[in-house]
């Protein structure tokens, strides 16, 4: 058991940040990733199709050997919420890891939290941080539009479209005086160039996908459940939809190309 894989799921690429940590972190693990990019974006669905999603995507998980899973996505998580679905093998969402390092870090006790609107309208972060610190103010935005820039592409520091509608959303959160950001989607960490750009050096972003993938790491570790491989593990990809696209875009998510195999399948 100890030499299967981490499963690891989104509704397209953003879980991929989550992956690039976990390479990092446990590079002698092998990953199991689905991205369902035919289905995309998650975050403007009803919650009872959120949940459907999110089991089918644990199903396919399932058919492969896995000893965890990674649901690493912040709209999946934030309906999931604390009543997982998955109880025989160890399971997180981005929620919780990233609440708890946003309250270790927090100075001034404000935290902000951008997600996709079905995250933001959940109130997901602000239980898991106030469950914790309910003292901590917490200001939440959501940003449709983010995951579309960022699937598509849009990603480039310097891209006038990207800066202008990251302006819309952040201002109102900048303005409250936040000096930690949960970039609550698993998609954001793409564009954390202009969104620390717009922040300010002050504040501090957390990477929902990558705190999962710490938090996976301690998981594993506790269950004694971490591989004892002695080379590097492998990835492997499926997405249900264009393969080319993926590998194409895949690469502004890990900051190399993608290496490993990448398949398409359907649920
Ligand atoms: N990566 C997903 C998340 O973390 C994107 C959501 C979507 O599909 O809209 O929320």
């Amino acid at each position: 058991m100890r030499n299967d894989a981490i499963g690891v799921f989104d509704s397209g690429m953003g879980g991929l940040t989550a992956v690039k940590e976990l390479n990092a972190i446990l590079p002698q693990e092998n990953i199991i990733y689905f991205g369902d990019t035919a289905r995309i974006p998650y975050g403007s669905r009803s919650p009872e199709t959120i949940m459907r999603y999110a089991r089918e995507d644990v199903a396919f998980l399932r058919q492969h050997a896995v000893k965890m899973i990674i649901a690493a996505c912040g709209t999946v998580s934030s309906v999931v919420g604390d009543r997982p679905f998955v109880t025989d093998l160890p399971f997180t969402g981005v929620v919780l890891p990233a609440a708890e390092t946003a309250c270790r870090i927090t100075k001034n006790g404000r935290i902000g939290i951008i997600g996709t609107p079905a995250t933001v309208r959940s109130g997901s972060y602000e239980k898991a941080i106030h469950k914790l610190r309910p003292e901590v103010a917490v200001i939440s935005q959501a940003c449709p539009l983010f995951v579309h820039l960022v699937e598509n592409g849009y990603t480039d520091f310097r891209n006038p479209v990207t800066r202008l509608v990251a302006e819309e959303y952040l201002e109102p959160v900048r303005k409250e005086g936040v000096d930690t950001l949960i970039l609550g989607c698993t998609h954001y960490p793409v564009i954390r160039e202009v969104i620390a750009d717009l922040m300010g050096p002050e504040v501090q972003l957390i990477s929902s996908g990558a705190e999962a993938a710490k938090y996976a790491r301690r998981c594993l570790e506790a269950r004694d459940l971490l591989s004892d491989r002695k080379g590097p593990g492998e990835n492997t990809y499926y997405v249900s939809d264009s393969t080319e696209m993926f590998i194409e875009n895949a690469g502004h998510f890990l900051h190399q190309d993608v290496v490993g195999k990448v398949f398409r399948c359907s649920l």
